[in-house]
């Protein structure tokens, strides 16, 4: 099988343990099920919970509370999308090729599904320690629920999503360092997650989940500044997104500061460091390393 049909048929697997997880739409709350379910059926490249589960295969047997983490972290990323496209935030109309949340079921359920899906990544979490046996199982669940709290918090995702919106204000003072800090936050803390709670629940060491973790960052900078690339050079139909939504909302991101080619240069370098890392366990995952690999070309 070569990289593209095994990526196309492990991301279908992701989407189904996705789907099992996410509650069913009825009962008196149905209409902020329906959206909550309306956007993460959506679709989307499902490149976290991918990260979360072939980084578990670098180290070993995951368990199978691992399905529960894969599900939360999607939930997260999911309810930072729908949030981000507020008018309150980017004001953006598309996500993932359809309307976005707000556009089709209102700001206000928007809000609450966003919540709701917060809320439910860590229902879903939690359901880990019922899947534990061992006193090994339960402390690996713990740290994981620990690394999932703290990266998708003020100290990780929504920190950075703060310092991205004063960083658009009139009069704000914006340097290099600033933008580092809201690429690390708003996006690197989350694949952060991914990965480290991957690697912590298949049993790796401390050692080697801090290199995973500084991996993830690399990964989650470069990310971000692909991101910030294609929101100038693609278009609507193939990203699912409107782009010139960094320019619209006056936005400090690499491409205005560093330029395109400049900035195509750091997602290339970035990435070859995180693949240099990956490749310095004793075990290689070789779907891994491609995938981080053919992240520098992605065109969505
Ligand atoms: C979009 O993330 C938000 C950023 C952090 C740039 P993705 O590009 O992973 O979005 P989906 O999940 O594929 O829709
Ligand atoms: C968003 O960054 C990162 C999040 C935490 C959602 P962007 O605002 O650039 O993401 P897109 O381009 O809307 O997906
Ligand atoms: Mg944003
Ligand atoms: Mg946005
Ligand atoms: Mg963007």
């Amino acid at each position: 099988m070569n990289f593209n049909e095994e990526l196309k048929k492990k991301t279908g697997e992701v989407e189904k343990t996705i789907t099992a997880w996410l509650p069913k739409p009825e009962g008196f709350q149905g209409r902020v099920l329906e959206a909550m379910e309306y956007a993460v059926s959506a679709g989307g490249k499902r490149l976290r919970p991918l990260l979360m589960q072939e980084t578990a295969a670098l180290f070993g047997e995951a368990g199978e509370s691992l399905s529960c983490f894969m599900a939360a972290i999607e939930f997260i990323h999911t309810y930072s999308l729908i949030h981000d496209d507020l008018p309150a935030l980017d004001n953006d109309d598309y996500r993932r090729g359809r309307k976005t949340t707000h556009v089709v079921y209102g700001e206000d359920i928007a809000v609450i599904a966003g919540d709701g899906l917060l809320n439910y990544a860590f229902e879903t979490a939690l359901r880990a320690f019922g899947k534990a046996v061992t006193i090994d199982d339960y402390q690996r669940i713990e740290c994981a629920m620990n690394i999932l709290g703290r990266k998708a918090g003020v100290y990780g995702m929504i920190g950075g999503q703060c310092a991205d919106l004063l960083a658009e204000k009139p009069g704000a003072e914006v340097t290099k360092e600033t933008l580092l800090f809201i690429h690390k936050n708003k996006t690197a803390a989350l694949i952060q997650a991914a990965m480290t709670i991957g690697a912590v629940l298949a049993g790796a060491n401390e050692k080697a989940v801090g290199r995973i973790e500084r991996c993830a960052e690399n990964i989650g900078v470069a990310f971000q500044i692909q991101d910030d690339i294609l929101d100038v050079t693609s278009s609507t139909e193939v990203l699912g997104k409107p782009v010139g939504s960094d320019e619209k909302n006056h936005k400090l991101t690499y491409v205005k500061l560093h330029g395109l080619e400049e900035s195509g240069r750091q997602v290339e370098e970035l990435s070859r460091e995180a693949v240099a890392i990956l490749q310095s366990f004793d075990k290689r995952n070789l779907f891994l390393e491609t995938l981080v690999e053919q992240l520098i070309y992605r065109e969505k």
